[in-house]
């Protein structure tokens, strides 16, 4: 027990974050998610298990995303059968939520305590391949300098959007992609629609991360699965639809961190492809130092870029309320927004992006 009482300093901050958690999940389509985070600060209130567990994190950041964190580590125990009875309430294992779900949620704390107490110290491993449609949104613009891509993303989880180029893309009568690729996104955009009958050669594709994980293993897709929401079908034929593909397509993500692969890859300039350093939702999971790391290595090579040897950096990350695609071009060092989307992609709505030629 970890001897909190409510009024204690850092509970208040606690119940704070969960709240935030709460209404994320709420906002984003996981009622389930929401009702489960309402029994977990109940029971922080009370003393109870998810107390104990997340004592010690109470100083951690939002961005650290510490609920999520707990919230798939229960679910890794419930889709491997270990939580029989808080599965009957999680779609993705055949049940369907029910009122006693958070009761059971916070059983399973209690029952599997110390293993979940250790996966609370690994990173949140989202590897969302709806985050394809804004970023081939971004690839698209890119299409007509004619040159083939060496593509670089940081923070890249399992590599599944390193493979965006192999899914399907479907609106307004066109289409990009395999026509038979296992994953189809059909009308992602709301409103305009880019080109999609643009070429895109993706000569290379590498990313890395702190803890990359292997799409290709069973582990590997038992944790992409356990990151998803339960109650979010769709979600996971998207991702299971990815798994197909990434036993297709080879995309190495090597273990490292973000600044100093960088470093290492951008050091000389390329000649005869683009070099897109790309990121999604990586931001916030970086120090301060490690970011202004990667925005200076970006700046340094940017100055390096020439017309045979251009960089580009794609990026969709956190606009308030939306995710935001942008785009900077070298020479030049021109940056444009391209699209806004939800955090996991579709719908996703074209951004006027001035000079960028759609
Ligand atoms: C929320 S996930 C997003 C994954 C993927 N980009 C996507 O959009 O599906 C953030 C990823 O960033 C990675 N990460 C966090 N800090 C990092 C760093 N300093 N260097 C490399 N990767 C990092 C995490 O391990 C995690 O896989």
């Amino acid at each position: 027990m970890s001897r909190w009482r409510p009024d204690q300093p850092g509970v208040g901050a606690l119940l704070e974050t969960i709240e935030n958690q709460r209404l994320g999940c709420e906002l984003a389509g996981s009622p389930l998610y929401a009702d489960l985070l309402d029994a977990v600060a109940d029971d922080v209130v009370a003393d109870g298990p998810c107390a104990g567990l997340l004592a010690p994190l109470a100083g951690a950041r939002y961005g650290d995303a510490v609920l999520l964190r707990l919230l798939a580590a229960v679910h890794e125990l419930v889709l491997e059968g270990e939580a029989p009875e808080l599965a009957a309430h999680y779609p993705s294992a055949g049940g369907s939520p029910g009122p006693a779900a958070g009761r059971a949620f916070v059983a399973e704390v209690a029952r599997h305590r110390d293993r979940i107490a250790g996966q609370l110290g690994r990173g949140v491993q989202t590897n969302e391949v709806g985050r394809s449609v804004p970023l081939l949104t971004g690839y698209l613009a890119l299409a007509p300098a004619g040159l083939p891509l060496r593509i670089l993303e940081v923070g890249a989880s399992a590599g599944l959007n390193l493979r965006f180029d192999r899914y399907r893309y479907e609106a307004g009568g066109a289409g990009f992609g395999p026509p038979d690729s296992p994953l189809r996104f059909v009308d992602p955009w709301a409103g305009r629609v880019p080109p999609l009958d643009r070429r895109i050669e993706v000569a290379t594709r590498e990313g890395c991360d702190l803890d990359p994980i292997d799409p290709t293993t069973d582990a590997g897709r038992l944790r992409l699965r356990s990151y998803l929401w339960p109650d979010q079908p769709q979600r996971r034929a998207r991702l299971d639809a990815a798994l197909a593909v990434a036993a297709q397509v080879a995309a190495p993500v090597e273990r490292a961190d973000a600044a100093s692969w960088l470093a290492h890859r951008l050091r000389e300039p390329a000649v005869g492809c683009v070099t897109v350093v790309v990121h999604s939702i990586v931001l916030q999971y970086l120090s301060v130092e490690d970011r202004s790391a990667v925005l200076g290595l970006l700046d340094d090579a940017g100055a390096r870029a020439t017309p045979e040897a251009p960089l580009v950096w794609l990026r969709m990350e956190p606009g308030g309320d939306q995710a935001e695609t942008r785009v900077t071009l070298w020479p030049g060092g021109t940056t444009h927004l391209v699209a806004r989307s939800s955090y996991h992609g579709p719908p996703v709505a074209l951004v006027d992006a001035g000079p960028v030629p759609w």
